[in-house]
């Protein structure tokens, strides 16, 4: 059943590109290594930006969104909680609806909710491109994500901290993303769980053991601190909140994780 709640067609949105952080910000051009250089070492993995509104004014959503974007943003996160999964409320559908008028970025919409089968239809004509799905809540994991790919969606599966990526072993060739808290889901603004870099390692390991080519997305307590560790561990997609929207410009603090974050791609052979 697809929900006519809220209209605009999803896939008129997604980018030319998944790489346009990396192509269109000067300051990592400035930071790339030289022709001579690049023969002794290798680019472990191209990075994406993606604030979470979670931290932002929603005053100034707007404004906020498009300082994050000129930072080189790839992807916007969007965290949706129903008060059962995860103890907070935060957006809805119109939400997302509102931010599609205002950004073409992919929208990443992390649901900590129940019962997402009945609401990833909605999600998805609000403008969603990219919706995950907790493995803790899918009693029927395949079926959710064969739902969210039937709406043209990328589909990701995200592990709470104390869930091990082994559980992922039969879904792993079925899912675009997996999405690995290293905070407990609920809130921004957490102490980063340092278990997650042997989580994101482990998983790096075995999609390079199957040959799958999942993308490897972090979420939670994020920063200039945590970006390189998390970017040796295999992250190739950067959930950040307060790291982007809790300290002054959006678009510079996003132009420094980036930087941060691509140097930390860069190790010698
Ligand atoms: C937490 C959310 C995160 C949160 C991250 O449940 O999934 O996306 O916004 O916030 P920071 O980057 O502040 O840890
Ligand atoms: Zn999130």
């Amino acid at each position: 059943m697809r929900s006519t709640m809220i209209g605009g067609p999803p896939e008129q949105h997604f980018p030319a590109s998944p790489f346009r952080s990396m192509v269109e910000s000067p300051e990592i051009q400035l930071i790339a290594p030289t022709v001579s250089e690049r023969s002794s070492w290798r680019t472990l993995a191209l990075i994406e930006l993606a604030p979470s509104i979670l931290a932002a004014d929603f005053a100034h959503l707007a404004d906020q969104i498009q300082s994050a974007e000129a930072g080189g943003a790839a992807l916007l996160h969007l965290d949706v909680m129903d008060g059962h999964f995860v103890p907070n409320l935060t957006i809805g559908p119109p939400l997302v609806a509102s931010v599609r008028k205002v950004t073409k970025l992919p929208l990443d919409c992390h649901l900590m909710i129940e019962n997402p089968d009945f609401f990833i239809p909605i999600f998805a004509d609000a403008g969603a491109n990219w919706i995950s799905v907790h493995q803790e809540i899918c009693l029927h994991l395949h079926r959710t994500i064969e739902l969210i790919k039937h709406h043209g969606l990328l589909a990701g599966v995200v592990l709470n901290p104390a869930t091990p990526v082994e559980t992922l072993t039969d879904i792993l060739a079925c899912v675009d993303y997996v999405l690995i808290m290293s905070v407990n889901p609920g809130f921004g603004g957490q102490k980063f769980i340092r278990h997650s870099l042997t989580k994101l390692a482990k998983l790096a390991t075995m999609r390079a053991q199957r040959g799958l080519n999942f993308r490897i997305e972090v979420d939670g307590g994020v920063s200039l601190e945590t970006v390189t560790d998390v970017v040796r561990a295999g992250a190739q997609v950067l959930v950040a909140g307060s790291a982007v929207f809790g300290n002054g410009s959006p678009k510079e603090q996003a132009q420094l994780l980036l930087k941060a974050a691509t140097q930390a791609t860069w190790q010698q052979v």
